[in-house]
């Protein structure tokens, strides 16, 4: 949680008014590259098998000796999508992140977590964010679907509807299943980045993964402190955009006066996604 006793940890001072900061690629110490190799070296072994196909192929392209740079990055973001990604000093308002997703701008953090949270960390760093979020912003549909929800979020905003459409930030771009022919596989960047999840998500019998409802997922709380009780399978990035394209004015009007879901619980309606074994392979050894 953030509060007054446990405050932002990165360096708000020298931010433009966009809340955004330069990377300082020099100032990273040899052991902040050594710490992120390692958290890249642990994650990439454990793609194989629960990552989905293009956020591999993309991790590795962007891939580079310890802490990435943003300037090269921007260089192929540049070149597949128009995105490009900017430097942040951590969270910034939800105001100012909408807008940057809307011109096409992912904001990065620019500091990394210390070695005594390589398993876990509270705020979004700059592997979570570089390593989870922009390998699918070399995808154009994947791409498209966030410039949208950056404008979404604005509208959202004007209309009260910010926690309605931060649960399917929550489900998609973070948590999101996707289901594709050679299995279930994961596309988001809260999985992707974690070590423990990665595994669960995919392989433990625990979680219900209920296919992706639009309401349904819009209905669902969810759980910041611990591993998803519930995530929710797409069936491809063009049914989220196809999906999420209609107005949602009135969708928000609708959520207002429908009951809340507790991601611990199925509900009528829902078609659920069995988990996937991986025993017959070697990936477990991996783990
Ligand atoms: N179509 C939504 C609206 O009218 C915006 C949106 C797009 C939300 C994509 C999420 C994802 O508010
Ligand atoms: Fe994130």
């Amino acid at each position: 949680m953030l509060t007054p006793d446990n405050p932002l940890r990165g360096d708000y001072s020298h931010m433009a008014a966009d809340y955004t900061v330069a990377q300082e690629w020099a100032a990273y110490s040899a052991e902040d590259h050594a710490l992120y190799q390692r958290l890249f070296e642990r994650q990439a072994a454990r793609l194989p098998g629960y990552a989905c196909d293009e956020f591999i192929e993309h991790v590795h392209e962007l891939a580079s000796d310890g802490i990435p740079r943003f300037e090269r990055a921007n260089e192929l973001l540049g070149r597949a999508t128009g995105w490009q990604i900017v430097g942040v000093p951590g969270l910034i308002p939800d105001d100012v992140f909408f807008r940057h997703l809307a011109n096409r701008r992912f904001p990065v953090t620019v500091w990394l977590r210390k070695p005594e949270e390589f398993d876990y960390i509270v705020e979004p760093d700059v592997f979570h964010d570089f390593f989870g979020h922009v390998p699918l912003l070399m995808n154009p549909v994947f791409a498209d679907y966030l410039q949208e929800y950056g404008r979404g979020g604005m509208k959202a905003l004007s209309l009260g509807g910010l926690g309605y459409l931060a649960r399917l930030y929550w489900y998609t771009v973070e948590f999101g299943l996707i289901d594709t022919p050679q299995g279930l596989r994961t596309y988001g960047a809260g999985i992707l980045s974690s070590g423990g999840e990665i595994l669960h998500c995919i392989d433990s019998p625990a979680p219900h993964r209920v296919r992706f409802e639009l309401m349904r997922v819009m209905q669902t709380e969810y759980r910041i402190d611990r591993f998803q009780d519930t995530y929710f399978v797409i069936d491809s990035y063009d049914q989220l955009f196809r999906e999420t394209a209609q107005d949602f004015a009135p969708l928000y009007e609708r959520l207002r006066g429908l009951p809340t879901i507790d991601p611990s619980v199925t509900v009528a309606g829902d078609a659920l996604v069995a988990p996937v074994s991986h025993y017959d392979t070697h990936r477990r050894s991996a783990a």
